[in-house]
């Protein structure tokens, strides 16, 4: 349809290729509150920018006539194998993306032979997971208080979580001026004009009062607006644990009688003193570039760290800025066992469901298989440093600009 020369048409975004494709359709579905809390990062937004620019640094030494056949993507974590070496990272209140939330994370990686790591601020409850699910699933922790702790702990062990990752990175929320602007909080405030620029999202707002997954349900009671708010409180108040030391760790180790691994490490002494005290991984990551500003890309500490732990049995996980199949490969070849991914996957949430991350998880594996294919390499477990070379600076900055 054409009038005084425009086309009235609606715009067809395309056939969904990558994960930015994805993250433009799922912003196009999502409210302003809900995009500044899946998107958004802290103060600056530096680490933010700094988690992509990072594999940006790195470029590939391609081996040709390897002769290598369709490359192997497994791996193993936490004894774990996996057919592909790449988890879902904990994220709270992922229902605020698609009501089925968790569920949907968790039943799309067991598709995919990965796993889910479900937060403590889920949208679902362990239990709900656990029996939506056929596999045994992660569970990611914020350890409020020992009793508390304790009480999550046990839930998680019983609907057959074998391996629990500690969250260590919030031990107060980050700023995020996109989430506090939006109304998202903390505390969540609904305005009427708030609630009126919200039904420009019929599809999302009539999911998302007729379901009611937008609360931390395994803290509350319900799962509508009062609860949402009770939630944030909750996690305000006791989430944040600006008192947890290694004695606290040890404490938890002491009690959580799967694989234990320690989210939120970024340098070379706290990840010996992971491995010093017997844990079974570490999880390199910056929280997405939502708490600490100015915290270092993952992918830059990354080198550090592996040598930090050198040859302990401490398994080093990676995750912030993945987007690419090529990134799961330079951080693979940097020493990572596997990676995770936060807002791609709920990107694949907020556009089409389970099948949504399914999709996102379709691409990353078939950019991974091509990466390899043209390096020359014939798994993910020969991958080496010798993959990789640094980029000289000034290419690096320009394709950084241009992204
Ligand atoms: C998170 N993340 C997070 N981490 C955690 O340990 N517990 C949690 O509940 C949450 N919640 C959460 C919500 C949202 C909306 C996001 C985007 C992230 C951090 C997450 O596990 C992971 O570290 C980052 O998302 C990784 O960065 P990318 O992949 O999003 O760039």
């Amino acid at each position: 349809m054409r009038a005084f020369g425009f086309d009235l048409r609606p715009r067809s975004p395309g056939p969904l290729l990558n994960v930015d494709d994805y993250r433009r359709a799922a912003r196009r579905r999502l409210p302003a509150m809900v995009r500044a809390y899946v998107d958004g990062g802290a103060d600056d937004l530096a680490t933010l920018a700094g988690n992509r620019e990072s594999f940006a640094r790195w470029e590939f030494r391609p081996r040709v006539l390897t002769g290598h056949r369709a490359p192997d993507l497994a791996t193993t974590v936490a004894g774990v194998g996996l057919d592909l070496p790449v988890l879902l990272a904990p994220v709270g209140l992922s229902g605020l993306a698609h009501w089925r939330g968790d569920v949907a994370a968790a039943r799309a990686a067991e598709r995919h032979g990965t796993r889910h790591v479900l937060s403590t601020a889920s949208s679902w409850t362990i239990e709900e997971v656990a029996a939506a699910t056929a596999e045994d699933h992660f569970f990611q922790l914020y350890p409020h208080s020992g009793e508390t702790a304790s009480a999550l702990m046990e839930r998680a062990w019983h609907a057959g979580n074998r391996m629990m990752m500690v969250t260590a990175d919030y031990p107060v929320r980050g700023n995020r001026e996109g989430e506090r602007r939006t109304g998202m909080g903390p505390p969540p405030v609904l305005t009427p004009a708030r609630a009126l620029r919200m039904c420009r999202h019929p599809v999302w707002t009539y999911r998302t009062l007729r379901h009611r997954r937008i609360s931390a349900r395994n803290l509350v009671e319900g799962g509508g607006v009062a609860a949402a708010v009770e939630s944030v409180e909750i996690q305000e108040r006791h989430l944040s644990q600006a008192t947890l030391d290694w004695d606290d760790l040890a404490w938890l180790r002491d009690r959580w009688p799967g694989r234990l691994y320690l989210k939120g490490v970024l340098t070379a002494e706290d990840a010996d003193r992971a491995a010093v005290l017997g844990l079974d991984g570490i999880v390199v990551s910056n929280h997405g570039g939502r708490q600490l500003d100015f915290s270092p890309a993952t992918l830059d500490v990354l080198p550090e760290i592996v040598a930090a732990v050198g040859t302990r049995s401490t398994e080093i996980l990676l995750d912030c800025g993945v987007r690419r199949g090529a990134d799961v490969v330079k951080a693979l070849a940097l020493g990572a066992r596997a990676v995770l991914i936060g807002r791609p996957y709920v990107y694949g949430l907020a556009v089409g469901g389970e099948d949504g991350v399914i999709r996102v998880l379709d691409i990353l594996k078939s950019e991974i298989e091509r990466t390899l294919v043209l390096l020359g390499v014939p798994s993910v477990d020969a991958l080496d440093p010798t993959s990789l070379r640094r980029r000289p600076p000034s290419a690096a900055t320009e394709h950084g600009e241009a992204r």
